[in-house]
């Protein structure tokens, strides 16, 4: 399935946003793991999570403080990576599906605290926002020119929306028993 989800990861997160190890780094994995939707036999979307422990909270979130201190804090966290679906079948209900395995694979793994970076592009818009908030999750930090720091992407990020450099921001969710961990909660509203 890997070579239609990276079609499916190409179109809808940019040219360089994950390569095939990405999906196979989650498959017997203990941290990671990967939901995918299917129709007709063929791969239309995907969600890949991590758990992440304080070893790969920098290296994964490149988060400042206080958030960085409050998820290195929270660990074990749930990390919603990267949910992707093909754009001839969004809106029917894969992408809510999806994060809601997600969600009950997380408490089944044991993890209490879960998080995700929301990609808000130039023109304000988060596509996952009702689909995150769905399942529980809320917006408490805005975090500007996120996808082009070079912690994560050293050579830029090619996005869909606005090219490379990427201009857009990203949005910190985390699950609604732990926003008030976050002082940004009351400023955040999305
Ligand atoms: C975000 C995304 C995964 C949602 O998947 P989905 O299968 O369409 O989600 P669902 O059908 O469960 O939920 C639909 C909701 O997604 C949102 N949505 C975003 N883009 C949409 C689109 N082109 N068509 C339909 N719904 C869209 C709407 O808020 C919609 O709400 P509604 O059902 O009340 O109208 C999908 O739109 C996508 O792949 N977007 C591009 C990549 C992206 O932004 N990924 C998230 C990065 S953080």
């Amino acid at each position: 399935m890997i070579p239609g989800l990276m079609e499916v990861s190409k179109a809808e997160l940019g040219s360089d946003y994950l390569v095939p190890h990405d999906f196979e780094e989650t498959i017997g994995s203990d941290s990671d793991f990967c939901f995918v939707a299917m129709d007709g036999g063929e791969p239309i979307g995907f969600a890949i999570c991590n758990i992440l422990g304080p070893d790969r909270i920098d290296p994964v979130l490149h988060l400042d403080d206080p958030e960085r201190g409050i998820l290195l804090g929270s660990c074990p966290v749930g990390y919603i990576a990267s949910v992707s679906v093909d754009d001839r079948f969004k809106g029917r209900g894969a992408g809510s599906v999806m994060v809601s395995r997600c969600m009950e694979e997380f408490a089944a793994r044991g993890v209490d605290v879960v998080c995700a970076m929301a990609w808000k592009s130039v023109i304000g818009r988060v596509n996952i926002a009702k689909v995150l908030e769905r399942n529980g999750l809320r917006a408490v930090k805005e975090v500007f020119g996120y996808w082009n720091d070079p912690r994560a992407f050293p050579d830029g990020h090619d996005c869909p929306v606005c090219g490379n450099p990427c201009s857009c921001s990203a949005v910190l969710y985390v699950d609604g028993a732990h926003t008030s961990m976050f002082p940004s909660t009351e400023s955040q509203k999305d």
